[in-house]
């Protein structure tokens, strides 16, 4: 059984005055909830973690530097994202692949520092629209999948975030078809290169557009193991349900 997981990725949104989001996530957790991981700018690290203290709610950061400490000037490394009770980081986002000009050797090398400080990663691959249309899709993702990945991956470490990124805040959303043969895909290829038991364990998540209107269908697709969420984790009252429908599952 994979564990199900509802990621909220905040991007550079949230100032103080957010961490009562946190407090309302807290109180409305269903039953039994999935896991959930909230990844607020670096700036809130420390506060969301106290803020989450004694709640099921884990906090994770949007990115790390390769090197644990030095001369790099406006980074943060996996063992200062450590060091903040944080307990995830997603890495390779394609907003930092894109603006940061990030690699898949430059992911993979931020994984293993982030395995290196005990941090899970949150490791996300996508393609383009263009990608897409050009029907490369698969090719592009078992690429990102096979560059970025290191051999050391276990369903402890390491959690996998298909994200398409003309999906990505835009309102469009592939269809269920689409998704499921990208986590098809991905499932297979996985397991092909760490062998059943790790391919089998590790936990696939889909971003782009989520929502509470189309959570309940998304989630129900065979290898999806839940969600990273962008804007609609920013607000409990849209989160919470996208954590309930995973609940459910
Ligand atoms: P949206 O949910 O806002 O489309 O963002 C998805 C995303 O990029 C999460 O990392």
């Amino acid at each position: 059984m994979r564990p199900k997981i509802a990621a909220g990725n905040w991007k550079m949104n949230g100032t103080a005055a957010s961490l009562t989001e946190l407090h309302s996530l807290a109180t409305g957790l269903p039953e039994n909830p999935p896991q959930v991981v909230i990844c607020p700018p670096s700036t809130l690290l420390f506060r969301a973690t106290d803020a989450t203290h004694g709640s099921p709610i884990q906090i994770g950061a949007q990115d790390c530097h390769t090197e644990g400490a030095g001369a790099y000037t406006g980074d943060i490394s996996a063992t200062m994202v450590a060091d903040s009770g944080a307990t995830h980081v997603i890495l390779g986002h394609s907003e930092r692949r894109d603006a940061h000009r990030e690699t898949d050797a430059d992911v993979q090398a931020k994984t293993c520092a982030a395995w290196a400080a005990g941090l899970t990663a949150i490791v996300c691959i996508g393609e383009s629209e263009a990608q897409r249309d050009a029907d490369q899709t698969l090719d592009v993702i078992g690429g990102q999948l096979d560059g970025s990945l290191p051999d050391a991956v276990d369903a402890e470490n390491t959690v996998i975030a298909y994200e398409p990124i003309w999906a990505i805040g835009t309102g469009k959303v592939p269809s269920i078809a689409q998704i499921k043969e990208v986590h098809d895909f991905i499932r297979a290829r996985l397991i092909k290169r760490f062998g059943a038991e790790i391919g089998n364990a590790l936990p696939l998540l889909y971003g782009g557009s989520v929502k509470a209107a189309n959570a309940v269908e998304i989630f129900a697709v065979e290898n999806v193991d839940g969600a990273l969420v962008g804007g609609a984790s920013l607000k409990a009252e849209d989160f919470a349900p996208i954590v309930a429908a995973l609940a459910q599952y």
